[in-house]
């Protein structure tokens, strides 16, 4: 039998040479985000007479996203269940599609054959002592999709972190290596300003010494975790997290001592952020990645008592429904794990979900709390999963609340410019008796 180190040098190559193996009309499952594989995606468009009528499902596509140009019709579609801004045109265009689906779902509709993937283009680690590469920053989609896929392609890149968890990769189920040198995609963090903070402030006091939290990513999570200083033994469970948990690591804020699922442990499923946390994350037996249909499933995050997740949104309306993913009927971004983890956090013991906004959008000119959702927007999370919303204002529990109730309690953390026009709609939806 052939060691892993005499099939690793067996199967390198190029990227060229790699991408010859995928027939025409094949579906190709990229992984994603930070961990997106840069020189296959550059390749696409360099080498596209080589693809007919391929399609690419890729999340989160960070990066120039130049395999959804124009040029690429007919050889490469990309397809998607998050819309990012490098991709917002193409799907507005129609060269891309949208689909919906729960993040957790997405392993199921890969090994299921819903989703069609044939090929996977994975970026991984270098292989330790033992022949296994680390997924790196992205475990996700991307472990299932290199269990399923007719034939694996790999970037080895030795800029990946060797990130642990159930996110390991042998070299053997690696068809093509493609070795590489590069730095992955990076976000910097975010400019926090003072409705960030404020929202910050009203979150952190719902949030106990002990809680694990779920927090997504930007300035309003960032300034959650700026107002968290203060607390003690807080864990991590969460789809993906970035630079904002590093200080409250290193002051000891975070340690997940009294987590009851995983102590000790931070869970995610991907990372994204800085140069920072790739380091932070490299070989750290602290922090584990686990597939999306076990780290998001709700009855796995419910596991964790006490779990409290904190997701924004574009508008809610005044009964509760939350819009997080279009406006109207434009696709902005996706559902990605919000609902996921508003459900998990509702069958957690002592558990919280809090949809943090803004009071305005359009530099103030609109109220993100309006009697109802701009028609054509798809609700995110229903009016009956809803718990906590909370806005620069305050805070609105909405939890077992009735309709009327609800409208009083999300009037008063709107905007106080918008206040009287909400109220007028109240008055005539809810008269006196
Ligand atoms: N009407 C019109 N425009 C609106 C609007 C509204 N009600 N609400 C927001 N907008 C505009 C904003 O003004 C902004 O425009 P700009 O880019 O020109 O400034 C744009 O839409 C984006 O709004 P913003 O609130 O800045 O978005 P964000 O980057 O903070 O992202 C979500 C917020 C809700 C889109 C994002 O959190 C998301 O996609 N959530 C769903 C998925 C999720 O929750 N995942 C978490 C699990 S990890």
């Amino acid at each position: 039998m052939m060691s892993w180190q005499d099939l690793y040098h067996a199967r390198t190559t190029t990227i060229q040479e790699a991408l010859r193996h995928i027939r025409p009309g094949e579906r190709i499952a990229l992984s994603h985000a930070a961990a997106t594989p840069q020189l296959a995606t550059e390749a696409f468009v360099a080498c596209r007479d080589l693809f007919h009528d391929n399609e690419v499902y890729h999340m989160l596509c960070l990066g120039p996203g130049r395999y959804m140009d124009a040029c690429m019709q007919g050889h490469i579609r990309h397809i998607t269940n998050f819309v990012a801004s490098n991709s917002r045109e193409a799907v507005e265009a129609g060269r891309a599609d949208f689909f919906p689906a729960y993040f957790h779902h997405v392993p199921d509709l890969i090994r299921s054959g819903a989703l069609g993937i044939d090929v996977a283009i994975i970026q991984v680690s270098l292989p330790n002592s033992e022949g296994y590469c680390s997924y790196g920053v992205s475990c996700d989609y991307t472990k299932p999709a290199a269990e399923t896929a007719r034939l694996v392609i790999a970037e080895v890149n030795r800029q990946m972190p060797f990130v642990l968890g159930d996110n390991l990769i042998h070299v053997s189920r690696l068809d093509h290596i493609v070795p590489a040198d590069y730095p992955l995609y990076t976000i910097a963090p975010p400019t926090i300003g003072a409705v960030e903070r404020a929202i910050g402030e009203h979150c952190a006091r719902l949030i106990a010494d002990g809680d694990t939290l779920q927090l997504g990513i930007g300035a309003i999570p960032d300034a959650v975790l700026m107002s968290l200083g203060d607390k003690k033994h807080l864990g991590i469970h969460t789809e993906m997290f970035s630079d904002g948990v590093l200080e409250l690591v290193k002051r000891g804020v975070i340690d997940g001592r009294r987590k009851t699922l995983l102590p000790g442990k931070m869970v995610a499923t991907f990372l994204m952020g800085t140069q920072e946390l790739y380091k932070f994350v490299h070989n750290n037996p602290d922090v584990c990645l686990y597939p999306v249909d076990y780290v998001n499933a709700p009855t796995v995050i419910a596991q964790n008592e006490r779990l409290v997740s904190i997701n924004s949104a574009l508008e809610v309306d005044l009964m509760g429904q939350v819009a997080s993913e279009s406006i109207g009927e434009r696709q902005f971004s996706g559902v990605g794990g919000q609902v996921d983890y508003v459900r998990g956090a509702y069958l957690s013991q002592g558990g919280k979900s809090i949809i943090a906004l803004p009071s305005t959008a359009r530099g103030g000119q609109t109220s993100r709390i309006s009697p109802r959702l701009t028609e054509g927007a798809a609700v995110t999370t229903s009016r009956c999963d809803v718990d906590y919303i909370v806005t620069e204002y305050g805070t609105a529990h909405l939890r077992g609340k009735t309709l009327r109730e609800r409208a009083r309690a999300l009037i008063a953390i709107a905007h106080p410019a918008f206040r009287d026009q909400l109220q007028q709609h109240f008055d005539a939806k809810y008269p006196r008796p």
